[in-house]
């Protein structure tokens, strides 16, 4: 038995990830971006796109607001929820690092256990960044309103206002304010690039 359904088996196909990753000539892995709403995780998401694509290597990038439009539609923001929203990309974000990518996943997984959850998926390849901005920052910016209505009283469980944000306590690349100055979206992408060529994923 596997999940609820019985009587399923895998299959291997002939052609595996090893092969594929000789013909893009690159190692596939998850870059998890994890933080407040409004602390750019979509900003540095692109951003680290655009240098991986400039270096040549091919990367997809997953995002919380873009996947609620289609394959997470069905899911809100109740802990449950999230927690389901979490662990369908994670497994997502495992099949695309299978295919060979770099797959850049930004949510902002506010639950320890759910990012755990998906670090397990593939332990070797997983790789958290937490963009650590402060609340003040990211409600000042509040680029969709979002903060105001909470603070309203008119969205209920908003991250960071009503519901809880746990920070990581295991993340491989913290990314934060310096004197109070935030680092450019190049600069947040340069952190993780740095990261990856150190790890060897760039050659
Ligand atoms: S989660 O917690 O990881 O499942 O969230 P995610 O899929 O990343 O979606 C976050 C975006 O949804 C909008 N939004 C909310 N965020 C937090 N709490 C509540 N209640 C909520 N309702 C809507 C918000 O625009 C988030 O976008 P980002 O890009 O993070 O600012």
């Amino acid at each position: 038995t596997v999940g609820n359904s019985t009587n399923i088996f895998w299959h291997e196909c002939p052609v595996g990830k090893v092969d594929r990753q000789k013909l893009l000539n690159q190692q596939g892995c998850v870059v998890w971006i994890t933080g407040l709403s409004g602390s750019g995780k979509s900003t540095l998401a692109c951003s680290l796109g655009r240098t991986l694509h400039s270096r040549g290597k091919l990367s997809y990038v997953l995002d919380g607001d873009n996947l609620r439009h289609g394959l997470n539609k069905n899911l809100g923001f109740s802990p449950e929820d999230r927690t389901e929203n979490i662990r369908r990309v994670g497994e997502v974000a495992k099949l695309f690092a299978d295919a060979g990518l770099i797959c850049i996943a930004s949510l902002i997984s506010p639950y320890c256990k759910d990012r755990d959850a998906c670090r397990a998926l593939l332990p070797e390849n997983f790789f958290e960044v937490f963009l650590n901005m402060p609340l003040e920052l990211c409600e000042e910016r509040d680029p969709k309103g979002l903060y105001k209505l909470a603070r309203a009283g008119k969205i209920k469980g908003f991250t960071g206002i009503d519901d809880p944000y746990e920070p990581p306590s295991n993340c491989e690349i913290e990314i934060t304010q310096k004197d109070g100055i935030c680092p450019t979206p190049n600069e947040m992408a340069g952190q993780v690039v740095s990261y990856l060529e150190d790890k060897g994923y760039l050659e």
